[in-house]
């Protein structure tokens, strides 16, 4: 009789992710913080941070033996602008000041530079009268809150508004601070789709509103464009590059890859992390199975940086 070789699903997981590359080094956990708790019901498992329990919530990323982070804020007050984005006491530059202040240099801290979540449209940019996102005049606030994060400690500012010039404003006020250590990875190619749906709905003033950004954000018609918003970046001076969401965009990992010299993050986003939990919540496919091959393959397009709400999860079997 033929012995049949049998493989503990940890070990399958462990080898899908030795051959596609990953490791550890490649994975950043994304941390919601805010004045109060609270959970996200369309992304189970995952949760809104207070500034209290912050350390022990990255004391705990820390011990999986992952090193980098993604800062996001959700603020106690919103105002039309979005004026405490840039707040020197605000959420996300308390939380930096705190983190680095009980971790230090070993934990890496990337923060989310946006205004949508600190207003009340939910638009990514200052919104005219007419209704219209103005890009340029949301250039200075822009440059304003990636300064704040980074005078409270932040290693990265990761700039997620898809307003053109966004780079080369804040590259501009960094460096005029003396704050030239920063580094900028720019959300390059960030395209419109409902998969953020599940982020905004624990992020936003108006959770349940549909909200179109096909005027700044990418389309998935345009893979040209996308490819243009990064070598627009790139020549603005940022030191790295995203692109968002992962799993449908992965062809554009690899020419971004093939093209240009600097490192590729990639955001496999809440809605990514959403459809996993709940077909597996159902019964209908293997979570672990699942979130193991989603970021193997993200690795295998040839992303030098994953943010994934699976980061934490995965780590234990690297
Ligand atoms: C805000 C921002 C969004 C995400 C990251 N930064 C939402 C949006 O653009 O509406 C999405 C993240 C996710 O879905 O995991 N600029
Ligand atoms: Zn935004």
């Amino acid at each position: 009789m033929q012995q049949v070789e049998r493989r503990s699903s940890e070990e399958r997981y462990r080898e899908a992710f030795a051959a596609a590359g990953l490791h550890k080094s490649h994975l950043v956990s994304p941390v919601f913080v805010s004045e109060k708790p609270s959970k996200i019901d369309a992304m189970p498992g995952m949760a809104v941070m207070p500034l209290g329990k912050l350390s022990q919530h990255i004391q705990s990323i820390a011990d999986s033996g992952i090193s980098s982070i993604i800062v996001f804020g959700i603020p106690k007050s919103r105002d039309s602008s979005g004026s405490a984005a840039a707040d020197r006491n605000g959420i996300v530059q308390q939380a930096v000041r705190a983190i680095k202040s009980s971790f230090g240099g070993p934990i890496c801290i990337a923060t989310d530079v946006c205004i949508c979540q600190y207003n009340l449209s939910g638009h990514c940019g200052l919104v005219r009268n007419d209704d219209r996102v103005d890009n340029d005049s949301t250039l200075d606030m822009l440059a304003e809150i990636a300064s704040s994060h980074a005078e409270a400690g932040a290693d990265i500012v990761a700039p997620s508004s898809m307003m053109d010039g966004q780079v080369f404003a804040i590259k501009s006020a960094l460096s005029s601070r003396g704050l030239k250590a920063t580094r900028i990875l720019s959300y390059s190619a960030k395209h419109a789709s409902s998969l953020y749906t599940p982020f905004r709905s624990a992020a936003f003033a108006r959770p349940s509103l549909p909200i179109d950004k096909s005027s700044y954000q990418v389309s998935y018609a345009n893979p040209r464009q996308a490819l243009m918003e990064v070598e627009t970046d790139i020549n603005e001076g940022a030191d790295m590059v995203m692109i968002k969401p992962a799993l449908a965009y992965l062809d554009l990992v690899r020419m971004v890859k093939d093209r240009f010299d600097l490192p590729v993050a990639v955001q496999n986003v809440s809605g990514e992390y959403a459809m996993i939990k709940a077909a597996a919540m159902k019964g209908w496919i293997d979570e672990e199975e699942w979130k193991v091959f989603s970021l193997a393959s993200i690795r295998r397009a040839g992303a030098d940086r994953i943010v994934s709400y699976f980061s934490l999860d995965a780590a234990k079997y690297l």
